[in-house]
C-alpha cells in the first residue's frame, strides 16, 4: 500500500465526522497533488499523503498548541509513526513559519521538524492554496481572499496569511511554471 492510501484512511478517521468541510478540502488538495504526478514522478505519492494529512491538526482529538501544522505533525510522529518526510511536510505546509512566528512557536517548530525538499514544500503549498474550503479549485488570489474573509481582518491567521503571501505566490508560480514547461515540450 502506498503512503497516500494509508494517509487517506487516517485523515478520514480524524476529520470526516467532526470536520466534514475540512475533510472535503483535504480531499480536494489530495486530488491536486495527484495531478502533479507529471512533474513529481514517484514523489506524487508522498505529496498526496501529505495533502490528505496537512490539516489533521484541526481534528478536536489532536488540538494541543492550537497551531495546527505543529499539532498535526506531532501526532504523525508520536502517535501514527509516520514517515519523517511526511511529518516535515505537514509541519511546514503553506509557509507555516509565518504563523509559527505570530504564535511564538517558530523555534519549537524548527527544532522539532526540519524543512523538506523545497520542490515538495512548494508543491504542497500550491495544492493547498489553489483549493477552496469545500475542496473546489480556486486560483491563489481567490483562495487568499477567501481566507481573509473567513477569518476577518484582525485575526492572527489573516495577519499570518498577509506575511505569507509572497511565499505562497512564489510557490504557486514555481509549480505553474513547471507545468507550463512540461506542456510546452
Ligand atoms: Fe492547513
Amino acid at each position: 500500500m502506498g503512503q497516500a492510501e494509508w494517509a487517506r484512511d487516517l485523515a478520514e478517521r480524524l476529520l470526516a465526522e467532526p470536520l466534514p468541510r475540512r475533510w472535503a478540502h483535504s480531499q480536494g488538495v489530495a486530488a491536486r497533488a495527484e495531478s502533479l504526478a507529471p512533474i513529481l514522478g514517484d514523489e506524487a505519492d508522498i505529496l498526496t499523503a501529505a495533502a490528505y494529512l496537512h490539516d489533521i491538526g484541526y481534528s478536536p482529538k489532536l488540538v494541543d498548541t492550537g497551531f495546527h501544522p505543529l499539532d498535526g505533525a506531532r501526532y504523525l510522529r508520536d502517535v501514527a509513526g509516520a514517515d519523517e518526510r511526511l511529518c516535515r511536510l505537514v509541519a511546514h505546509h503553506s509557509c507555516a513559519v509565518n504563523e509559527a512566528t505570530e504564535r511564538g512557536l517558530l523555534n519549537i517548530l524548527n527544532a522539532e521538524f526540519a524543512q523538506e525538499r523545497p520542490e515538495l514544500v512548494e508543491a504542497l503549498t500550491y495544492c493547498d492554496m489553489t483549493t477552496g474550503p469545500d475542496g473546489r479549485h480556486l486560483d491563489a488570489y481567490e483562495r487568499l481572499a477567501e481566507i481573509h474573509s473567513r477569518y476577518g481582518p484582525d485575526h492572527l491567521v489573516s495577519r499570518s496569511i498577509t506575511t505569507s503571501t509572497p511565499c505562497i505566490l512564489a510557490a504557486v508560480d514555481a509549480v505553474e511554471t513547471k507545468l507550463r514547461e512540461l506542456s510546452a515540450r
